[in-house]
């Protein structure tokens, strides 16, 4: 109700008790009652006037509060419109714009959510007494933890690892950010790096922490460096006994008519070897750069007649028989060139394994699965179980003298399992020490050019 309308209202009341007044008989006892009757109604209409103006008056604060809400100021103001209708348009608007408000806290809450969960790195949050506010699943996982209510736990409950707490605890003190580098135990003994800062959260102090785990990394950056001694090493051989033979030779012994062809015989040999393992690198490189070399249709008789003929000579010097076993006409898909390498690599072991009077039998066909198995097995020195997982890793030889003494850098096999990882397929061994072993090259099978499986 306006000011104007309660200001009418109250003359009006005014102007009935004037006119009451006026109009008694003052000599009727019953009409005598009437002013106090009347009294009690002025006295009703100026309350009633009194609440209403501060009521009013509420209302007139309301609208003013609900203007300055985010939403609530109002562009038109037609003339004479009700205060309480104001107000009501005025709220219309804050709700659209609380909803407004609401709905994009909700979308980012999801998204850093989302971001939290889906980044690789541990996040952690505690509070000034290192109890834990917030972490995301990469640092539960890090720690290991199985529960599912973390927030409040101590941090030393929940990481039990003392450097982690210092750490966070010089963060606090110091209030400024720290990094560390650590092997948290808690994560079987994984290393991370971790930066802490200070985190001013809305109930005080805190620090927040990031957790880069590089394990693997360090692992990786071991094998590079495993693998930078193993070349240097395997190339000292070889040159040592080039530029050995090459100074006795240039020392007088060219002359020596019975012993120069054997020395310049021995310089040969070793330029061969440190030749075998720059072809055998640069092949493990190309593989391990991805690149699938041409894509063809592959007879495997045809793979296994080629490396036969490679071999025949080195088994025959080894006193080795090499027996072609049944040979199916299968077919596979993939770069001939590789595969031929991978399994002259396979059958080259099984020859120089071996000894004098042992053979090797290979053998191809399909399994079950439709897969395409060439297997090759020999009567050799067989390998020893404990030998067995390591076979396949770079430079790794059984008995390294011996691999020496018969040619070997250990980069063969690494070379097999790369070839069948790019063609889809596998290598597997069996093996009995001083019996012999067998290896099986499986690979996906593919349709002959007639277009059966098999033919
Ligand atoms: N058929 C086999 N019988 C016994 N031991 C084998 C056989 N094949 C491989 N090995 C063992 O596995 C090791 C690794 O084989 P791999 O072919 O990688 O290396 P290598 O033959 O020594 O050298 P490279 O092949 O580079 O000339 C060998 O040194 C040998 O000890
Ligand atoms: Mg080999």
């Amino acid at each position: 109700m306006t000011g104007v309308s309660l200001r009418s209202l109250l003359f009006a009341a005014l102007a009935l008790v004037a006119a009451t007044l006026f109009v008694i008989d003052y000599s009727q006892p019953r009409q005598r009652i009437l002013p106090v009757s009347v009294g009690l109604a002025v006295t009703a209409v100026g309350t009633t006037f009194l609440l209403l103006r501060s009521w009013n008056m509420r209302i007139a604060r309301l609208r003013r509060l609900a203007e300055s809400l985010p939403g609530g100021a109002l562009r038109d103001r037609p003339a004479g419109e009700k205060t309480l209708d104001l107000l009501e348009r005025s709220l219309a608007g804050v709700a659209i714009e609380v909803h407004k408000l609401l709905d994009q806290m909700n979308f980012e809450s999801a998204r850093r959510d989302a971001i939290l969960s889906g980044m690789t790195e541990g996040v952690l949050a505690v509070d000034h007494e290192l109890r834990v506010t917030f972490c995301n699943p990469a640092f539960l996982k890090a720690i290991g933890f199985r529960g599912t209510k973390f927030e409040g736990l101590s941090l030393l409950e929940l990481a039990r690892d003392p450097e982690l707490l210092d750490l966070l605890r010089e963060v606090l003190s110091a209030g400024e950010p720290r990094q560390l580098h650590f092997k948290l135990l808690a994560a079987n003994a994984r290393t991370f790096d971790v930066h802490a800062t200070p985190l001013a959260t809305a109930s005080g102090p805190g620090a927040i922490a990031i957790l880069h785990d590089t394990t693997d990394l360090e692992r990786l950056e071991q094998i590079r460096k495993d693998f930078v001694a193993n070349v240097s090493h395997e190339l000292r051989t070889p040159l040592a006994g080039i530029i050995g033979y090459a100074d006795t030779l240039l020392d007088g012994a060219l002359g020596d008519a019975e012993n120069n062809l054997k020395f310049i015989e021995v310089i040969r040999t070793n330029a061969m070897r440190l030749a075998s393992l720059a072809s055998d690198l640069l092949v493990l490189s190309e593989l391990e750069s991805g690149a699938d070399g041409e894509q063809e249709l592959i007879s495997i008789p045809e793979v296994v007649d080629a490396v036969f003929a490679t071999v025949e000579s080195e088994a025959r010097l080894r006193e080795v028989c090499l027996i072609r076993d049944e040979i199916d006409s299968v077919y596979v898909r993939g770069s001939r060139l590789r595969l031929e390498q991978a399994l002259l690599n396979v059958v080259a072991n099984a020859v120089k394994f071996n000894r004098p009077g042992g053979e090797v039998r290979v053998s191809a066909g399909q399994n079950q699965d439709q897969q395409v198995v060439i297997a090759v097995a020999d009567t050799g020195v067989g390998i020893a179980s404990q030998d067995l997982a390591r076979i396949f890793e770079r430079f790794y030889r059984v008995d390294k003298a011996r691999s020496r003494q018969v040619g070997g850098t250990g980069l063969g096999l690494s070379i097999v399992k790369h070839v069948m990882e790019r063609m889809h397929g596998a290598v597997n061994v069996e093996s009995q020490l001083g019996k012999g072993s067998t290896f099986a090259l499986l690979l996906p099978g593919a349709p002959a050019p007639d277009g059966n499986l098999t033919s």
